[in-house]
């Protein structure tokens, strides 16, 4: 793996190493309400994966593309954690599907150029502070006419309470220098618990995929089954359907196409 010199990534490597190195394998796929949200979601885009090259770019344990997997694709993912690359292959291994797992990083991404069809990030490209390079790289490493997905958070009502818990840093002028000293300067990344970890307004990113050469063809709500387990039950349903709202999206995806 290239060096990363960053204190962004730095940060980010360090709390996922920790963060995977407690997630457990018995994760029942089927049954699981968010990887089911992110497999509809994907199947949307080919019923059948078979024969594409697949990336997922910030993989984690890659649960969802094991699915892409034993639909027929062929499975790439990249992760800085070294942790997320071994659960991976063990997670493969378990379900008997075929993958290729390397630790890297969304900066510089240790591939040739044009060598996917379909880029899949999921809540990955928010954890480097330079997301236009980041989406420099996955433009050059994927072929042209491929498709490119990110899931990524907004600045919205729910980013600027709940997530502020997790420490997001919102990228609006003035706001992001002020979290970023207090995060960063003042307390040593303490309360960053995901590591640096931004979100965007669909404008801005709408323009970061375009600066880097893509067609962009969709920026809307990402629609994932939301964790809200703090909240009482009687009153879950009407917080998920708030979500829908713009004002309150927590995430949007982006589909771009080289
Ligand atoms: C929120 S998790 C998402 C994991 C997976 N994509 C999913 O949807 O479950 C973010 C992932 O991005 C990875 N990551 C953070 N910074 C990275 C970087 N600079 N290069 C590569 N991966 C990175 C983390 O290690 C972590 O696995």
């Amino acid at each position: 793996m290239k060096p990363i010199a960053t204190t962004d990534v730095l940060l980010s490597k360090m709390r996922w190493e920790g963060l995977h190195k407690k997630e457990s394998l018995d994760r029942v796929i089927e049954k699981d309400p968010t990887i089911q949200s992110y497999w509809r979601f994907l199947l949307k885009y080919h019923r059948k994966w078979n024969s594409i090259s697949f990336l997922d770019l910030g993989c984690g344990v890659a649960w969802v593309s094991s699915l892409v997997a034993q639909s027929g694709g062929h499975v790439t993912g990249v992760d800085i954690t070294k942790e997320a690359v071994i659960k991976s292959k063990q997670l493969f291994k378990k379900r008997g599907s075929r993958g290729f797992f390397v630790q890297g990083n969304l900066l510089a991404l240790p591939f040739r150029e044009n060598e996917f069809s379909f880029i899949w990030s999921c809540m990955s490209l928010e954890y480097v502070r330079s997301t236009k390079k980041a989406i420099k790289e996955a433009y050059r490493v994927l072929k042209p006419g491929g498709t490119m997905i990110a899931v990524v958070p907004v600045v919205s009502l729910t980013t600027l309470t709940y997530h502020q818990l997790r420490g997001d840093i919102p990228n609006v002028p003035i706001l992001r220098q002020l979290m970023e000293w207090f995060h960063l300067k003042w307390m040593s990344g303490k309360y960053l618990h995901y590591g640096y970890e931004q979100s965007f307004t669909p404008g801005q990113l709408r323009q970061l995929f375009l600066k880097a050469g893509f067609t962009v063809k969709t920026v809307a709500y990402f629609p994932m089954y939301y964790p809200i387990a703090f909240i009482p039950k009687w009153f879950r349903r009407f917080i998920q359907s708030l979500l829908k709202y713009r004002l309150f999206w927590p995430l949007c995806y982006v589909e771009a196409v080289k």
